[in-house]
């Protein structure tokens, strides 16, 4: 998506350890045009998977996922994050390990939200090494609903998400994907 891409070389800052900042428009400070715009074009790509929830996790999945749940017309659940949960039987619960912070949280969302006739889409801020999509995926799978697709809004492509989607056999995009983050330059896969 070009006006993304647009804006990742204006305002994103390459950070050691393969980190792309960009808390000016997506993970502090949020944009809601672009987020607009995102949701509209997720909505575009996912309008033929029949989905009726937009799942993602809190906190910087929701802006990019309300947008998308908007588009298309359907409701948008995010599952909190805790560090560690005793009582789950109300709940569809995942253990999540973030590289970047060395934690596990525990992730959940509580049954009455999801039942087996939903058709989920995926939708988070980053694809890296794929930890917090995997876990709202087990969490699908404990909820026994479908998976029509995971939507990013940018993805690492070099790191380990992004195959892991794609083994899964679940239809993934990516409105930006990066493939290099090397020498604090960003390439995009489309210029390669
Ligand atoms: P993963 O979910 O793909 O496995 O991500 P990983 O464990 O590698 O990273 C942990 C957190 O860092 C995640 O956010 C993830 O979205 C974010 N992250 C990963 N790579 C980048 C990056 O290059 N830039 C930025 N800005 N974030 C990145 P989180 O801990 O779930 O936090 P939240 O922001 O959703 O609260
Ligand atoms: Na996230
Ligand atoms: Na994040």
């Amino acid at each position: 998506m070009k006006l993304l891409e647009d804006r990742i070389r204006q305002d994103g800052l390459v950070l050691p350890g393969d980190v792309l900042k960009v808390d000016a428009f997506l993970n502090h400070q949020v944009d809601p045009e672009l987020m607009q715009a995102m949701g509209e074009e997720f909505g575009r790509l996912f309008k033929d998977e029949h989905i009726t929830k937009v799942l993602t996790v809190e906190s910087s999945g929701i802006a990019p996922a309300i947008m998308t749940a908007l588009a298309l017309k359907v409701p948008m659940i995010f599952a909190r994050k805790h560090k560690s949960l005793t009582l789950t039987d109300n709940l569809y619960t995942a253990q999540v390990y973030s590289y970047t912070k060395r934690v596990n949280n525990d992730i959940s969302i509580d049954k009455r939200f999801v039942d087996d006739n939903d058709r989920v889409l995926i939708i988070d801020d980053f694809l890296a090494n794929g930890q917090a999509v995997k876990g709202l995926m087990e969490i699908c799978q404990a909820a026994n609903v479908e998976i029509g697709g995971v939507g990013v809004v940018i993805e690492k492509s070099f790191q380990k998400g992004h195959q892991m989607v794609l083994d899964a056999g679940i239809h993934l995009e990516a409105l930006a994907s990066v493939a290099s983050l090397a020498d604090n330059q960003v390439t995009f896969v489309d210029e390669l």
